[in-house]
């Protein structure tokens, strides 16, 4: 392949001045792990955002298959395709948002941190291309263990001299929107109608939802509380378990990435009261890094928002996840320093 494949921009059959312009206005998005699991179908749904002018899908393997099939469709985005390490700076040159889904995912018996030594290494070479590419960028970070790997960009990062905390924004939406749904399901209501606060890490126990802080206000027995922690901390591996070895969320996963980088697209052209949950640099608690509700704007988490009141059995859930995270935070931070 050429340095890099180019499609759904122009036939070059007329003079550049007679074609018609492709690309509505909007922002230029990457996808770095675009051919697997979870990146086929964030492409598709990235294709379809009315925010987004130019895709560039990158991965190490397949992204002209995948290129090619979703170039064919009559959206505004301009997509391109980059393949193997050789053309990553081309994939990032530009882009405003990088969405990070490359890596291994877990198998049944597998916890998300069984994943990092693979997937701290992939993390790594991917950020150091992001500080020399687009230092500016915000990062949407999907590759497990969350808890591990966003310290590990942050520190890639801090090396580079390019380390804006704002900008660095690990993925938990999934967690949301399970509870949303799982919620919705004991309390017979309409998802869209519902809004579970979840906050902590992105594994287990650090999966934190705030069932006292649920909307519309509410009220659980705690047989629901018990089933409702339970399901939604465990949701990945329900989904790792049904689909026996091929695989763990990826649909679901998609739309949750999309959801999320609608959000900071949205924050970055401006809009007001963007507020989603996400994994960043934080002084909520005594870690350096936790999931709590976080306002989005221009510079990416401008405002992170306190945990709000919490009742008895939050508080020991919060000793539990916190212990566990400060472990996993560790752990990323010294696969790079070491
Ligand atoms: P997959 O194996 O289907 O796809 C991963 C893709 O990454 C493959 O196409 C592979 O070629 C690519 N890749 C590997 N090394 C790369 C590199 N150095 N540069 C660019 N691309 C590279 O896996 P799937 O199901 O898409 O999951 C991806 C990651 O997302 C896993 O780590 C998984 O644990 C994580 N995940 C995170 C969730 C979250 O809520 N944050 C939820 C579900 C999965």
């Amino acid at each position: 392949h050429p340095p890099s494949f180019q499609m759904g921009e122009s036939s070059g059959l007329r003079p550049a001045n007679c074609r018609a312009k492709g690309g509505a206005p909007g922002f230029k998005v990457a996808i770095l792990g675009a051919a697997g699991g979870i990146g086929q179908p964030l492409a598709l749904l990235m294709k379809i955002n009315p925010l987004v002018s130019v895709l560039h899908l990158y991965d190490v393997v397949n992204t002209p298959g995948v290129t090619a099939d979703i170039s064919h469709m009559d959206t505004g985005a301009v997509v391109r395709g980059f393949l193997g390490a050789q053309q990553l700076e081309n994939a990032l040159a530009g882009m405003d948002l990088v969405i990070i889904p490359a890596g291994v995912p877990r198998k049944p018996g597998m916890t998300r941190d069984d994943l990092f030594n693979i997937n701290a290494g992939i993390v790594r070479t991917l950020c150091e291309g992001i500080a020399k590419s687009c230092p500016n960028a915000i990062v949407n970070l999907i590759s497990n263990p969350v808890n591990s790997t966003v310290p590990i960009a942050a520190e890639v990062f801090k090396k580079a001299g390019t380390y804006d905390p704002k900008r660095l924004l690990g993925v938990t939406m999934l967690d949301v929107v399970r509870a949303n749904t799982f919620v919705a399901e004991v309390l017979g209501l309409d998802p869209r109608e519902v809004d579970v606060p979840v906050v902590g890490g992105h594994s287990g126990v650090t999966i934190l939802p705030l069932l006292s802080q649920v909307k519309p206000p509410c009220s659980f027995t705690p047989k629901e509380i018990e089933y409702l922690t339970d399901r939604i901390q465990n949701g990945g591996t329900e989904v790792v378990e049904a689909k026996a070895g091929t695989g763990s969320a990826t649909l679901s996963m998609a739309y949750a990435a999309v959801k999320f980088a609608d959000a900071c697209l949205r924050g970055l052209r401006g809009d007001s009261g963007i507020v989603e949950c996400s994994f960043v640099a934080s002084q909520v608690t005594e870690l350096p890094f936790f999931a709590s509700k976080v306002r989005l704007g221009r510079t990416g988490a401008e405002e992170i928002f306190p945990l709000g009141p919490l009742n008895e059995y939050e508080r020991a859930g919060l000793e539990k996840a916190k212990k566990e995270l400060a472990t996993s935070i560790q752990k990323g931070v010294s696969f790079i320093r070491k």
